[in-house]
């Protein structure tokens, strides 16, 4: 049991983190005299309880390979935390990826998807923060912002972004297509430039926002672009040619668009319209105070929206193909400077029910082969492949960002275990339990082999998966449709809870929430929840 005593001392400890200055005035020697050294823990006490979170926080993590619907989850639990009595405003915090991810949100009649920006901030009251683990391309964001308020009116004091988040510009983006031609690999990552400025934050050639605010913005990043033109020149490249997406033509015309880096002084250009912006929106700001208030303001809920997936973590994804950033719970801390998992009080994992999908160049061993192009089916298809046709078609598996065709895999609760325990989160919330027709089987890999039938457990890593032979159950479907009527757990088709029940006894945690369609009363929630 937890005693007293150990609360106390959690407490003393937390308030010296909030108050830094407490007792500096006090006699320091004294308190160095008095050698107050207690050894181990108090007595009783072997750890200190997540009971002892900050209320009213909740993360929502995607536990699968991206794209499960965190949307949704957020979208209903910040409902919930503006609801509980005391709370008048919710914050919204994205603290890795950057445009990468792509949310889709629906707003009464109208449709759009956001990047950047945290898909939260559509509630009237909430706030949204781009933090420090985020990496931020500022002509994106401009048009990103300008484009959602289109849609749902002014953002201004609604959305502020970290001096401290780390800047991508078209360089990162071009060295991203150069990293490609180097490899000789296909497309691997989105080509925002995600993976060269994490990796330029690592090796400190990388810039952060503050860089391109201050007075010698325009000569700092002149060097960068001629740092960049170097290495170019070096593999017989012209850095001015280079194709990079262009988001303000693509969100123009609803198609792809490319430009060309251009000129140094264009370049420059291009990003001092972007910078003045910033400056006259007055979004930039240092978000450290303000995160010491809101910590200790119960009036504001907090979320953490996450972005991509635990499948897609820079170190326990499967690699090579993830994304740079800690997609976990754990990521909140280098991402935001400020809280930790261990502040969080609510931890959701986000995963699709009846399936899986993935866009990348990676392929995992229970992928359903599908052409690009569905209508390129051969005739003579699996059963198999005729389920996964259904499902891209039926649940749009199209990704938000690039538009690109999903890969479909089985769900894989082997994966999903494992990525469950390494994010950190302690209960699931699972989405699409409406893609699943009556009468048809749906093939769940329930863990890997060797080719003479020895078990293996889940690794990440493409080169573990490698030869390992997925094994599979074929459990029973349901009526998608029926599943959408359901308001409760009790209403919904038999076969879709024995389905959940098995997941939930499989992977040990806990699901406290479906999402049955598209529109957001479509969510059937459970105990806990
Ligand atoms: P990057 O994050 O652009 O470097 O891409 C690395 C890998 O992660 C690629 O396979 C992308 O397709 C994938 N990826 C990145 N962001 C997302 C996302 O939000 N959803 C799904 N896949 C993503």
């Amino acid at each position: 049991m937890l005693q007293p005593e150990a609360v106390e001392r959690y407490h003393r400890q937390q308030q010296r983190f909030h108050e830094p200055s407490q007792g500096i005035e006090e006699d320091l020697m004294a308190i160095y005299e008095r050698n107050e050294f207690v050894a181990g823990m108090p007595h009783h006490a072997t750890r200190l309880f997540d009971a002892l979170a900050r209320e009213h926080t909740v993360a929502v993590i995607g536990v699968a390979l991206g794209d499960e619907g965190k949307g949704r989850i957020i979208d209903n639990k910040l409902e919930a935390i503006l609801a509980i009595p005391g709370v008048e405003r919710a914050v919204v915090i994205r603290f890795q990826g950057g445009s990468n991810s792509g949310h889709s949100l629906e707003k009464g009649d109208i449709k759009f998807a956001v990047h950047q920006v945290p898909s939260g901030v559509l509630f009237p009251q909430a706030i949204g923060l781009i933090d420090r683990g985020v990496v931020i391309h500022p002509q994106d964001l401009a048009t990103e912002v300008t484009y959602v308020e289109e849609k749902v009116g002014d953002l201004r004091g609604k959305l502020f972004l970290s001096e401290e988040a780390i800047l991508v510009t078209d360089l990162e983006r071009a060295e991203e297509a150069l990293n490609k031609i180097k490899q000789g690999k296909a497309a691997g990552g989105t080509g925002r430039g995600i993976g060269p400025a994490y990796a330029h934050h690592y090796d400190r050639l990388g810039l952060n926002i503050h860089d391109l605010l201050s007075d010698s913005w325009r000569e700092t990043l002149g060097k960068q672009y001629q740092y960049y033109e170097k290495e170019f020149a070096a593999f017989g490249m012209g850095l001015s040619q280079m194709q990079v997406p262009d988001f303000e033509q693509t969100k123009k015309t609803g198609t792809s668009q490319t430009r060309t880096v251009g000129t140094q002084e264009e370049f420059l250009d291009r990003l001092e319209t972007a910078r003045i912006w910033l400056l006259e929106r007055n979004i930039v700001t240092n978000l450290f105070a303000f995160h010491k208030e809101i910590y200790e303001d119960l009036r504001y809920g907090i979320l953490f929206e996450g972005a991509q997936a635990v499948g897609l973590h820079a170190w326990l994804g499967t690699r090579p193909d993830v994304t740079a950033s800690d997609t976990s719970v754990y990521g909140v801390g280098a991402g935001t400077g400020y809280w930790r998992a261990a502040d969080i009080a609510d931890r959701i994992g986000v995963f699709k029910i009846p399936y899986t999908s993935s866009v990348g160049a990676r392929h995992m061993p229970t992928e359903v082969p599908l052409p690009k192009n569905l209508a390129d089916l051969p005739t003579d298809q699996t059963s198999d492949q005729k389920w996964a046709a259904y499902i891209r078609d039926q649940a749009h598996e199209y990704g938000t960002s690039t538009g690109r065709p999903r890969d479909i895999l089985s769900l894989d609760l082997a994966m999903l275990t494992y990525n469950c325990r390494m994010a950190g989160i302690e209960v699931l919330a699972g989405t699409h339990l409406d893609i699943s027709r009556e009468g048809e089987s749906i093939k769940v890999c329930t863990h890997y082999t060797d080719q003479k039938g020895n078990y293996i457990p889940y690794q990440p890593g493409l080169r573990y998966q490698e030869g390992v032979v997925p094994q599979y159950i074929k459990l029973p479907g349901w009526d998608g449709e029926a599943a959408r009527q359901a308001t409760n757990f009790e209403e919904l088709p038999e076969n879709a809870k024995k389905f959940l029940a098995f997941i939930q006894t499989r992977t040990g945690y806990p699901i406290i929430a479906a999402t049955t369609g598209p529109s957001r009363e479509h969510l059937v929630t459970f105990q806990g929840y």
